[in-house]
């Protein structure tokens, strides 16, 4: 049986302000080597079973940040999403934002709803962005992704942040201590790997002890 194309890999994409802090750098540089990291894991995903990858790029909670950081980051998903649509239609991508948009800079909207069009016939690969995203919020609000098959958290800490509570009830989680911009293709993959040598039971019994 192929599991080609079928793994969901969800990631909060975490470290980018103290990969900057460690090079003495503001934090916004951080996030502009975040944005690079994205674009290898998205070229990557493809080739190693993934057919949806959920980035956590900026949570609802984020807003509690410095003004010129929260409005960097603003500026930098429009340039993001504006400048990736030529490399995401070739790569047969689609682009899907999700979380809130009431609460994001108008040109940022414009931006997104130009690029989910425009790529709206890929069927490679599913890149689903999640901009001002709380889990909790889309639980209440009735809002529901597939299923995540692997979850990855770069930048040492173990803890979701509010991310995909509800999707991730039977992901495998998988922590790294590599800060978000340093995070490569090989990184994905060996994450991939860790998931594939998984048992995931979902309540049942090993494959061994069953039937
Ligand atoms: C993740 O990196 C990106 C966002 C949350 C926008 P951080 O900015 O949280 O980086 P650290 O955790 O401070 O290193
Ligand atoms: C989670 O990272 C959100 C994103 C990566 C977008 P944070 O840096 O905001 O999470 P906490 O504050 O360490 O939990
Ligand atoms: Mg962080």
């Amino acid at each position: 049986m192929s599991q080609s194309s079928s793994l969901h890999v969800a990631i909060v994409m975490d470290g980018n302000g103290r990969w900057a802090g460690r090079r003495g750098l503001p934090r916004v540089a951080g996030h502009r080597a975040g944005a690079e990291a994205v674009r290898r894991i998205v070229e990557a995903a493809p080739g190693l079973g993934i057919g949806a990858l959920t980035l956590y790029a900026f949570s609802a909670d984020n807003w509690k940040r410095a003004p010129g950081e929260v409005a960097a980051l603003m500026r930098l998903f429009a340039r993001y999403v504006r400048a990736e649509v030529p490399r995401l239609l070739e790569g047969g991508v689609r682009l899907e934002v999700v979380g809130r948009r009431d609460r994001l800079p108008v040109p940022l909207v414009t931006a997104i709803a130009a690029a989910e069009s425009a790529t709206a016939g890929g069927v490679r690969l599913v890149l689903r962005l999640a901009l001002d995203y709380s889990s909790r919020w889309a639980i209440g609000a009735g809002v529901r992704l597939p299923d995540v098959d692997l979850l990855v958290r770069t930048g040492g800490e173990q803890r979701l942040s509010d991310f995909l509570l509800w999707e991730s009830a039977y992901a495998e989680l998988y922590f790294v201590e590599t800060m978000w911009p340093d995070f490569g293709a090989a990184d994905l993959a060996a994450a991939v790997a860790a998931f594939h040598a998984r048992e995931r039971r979902f309540g049942g019994l090993p494959e061994a002890a069953a039937g």
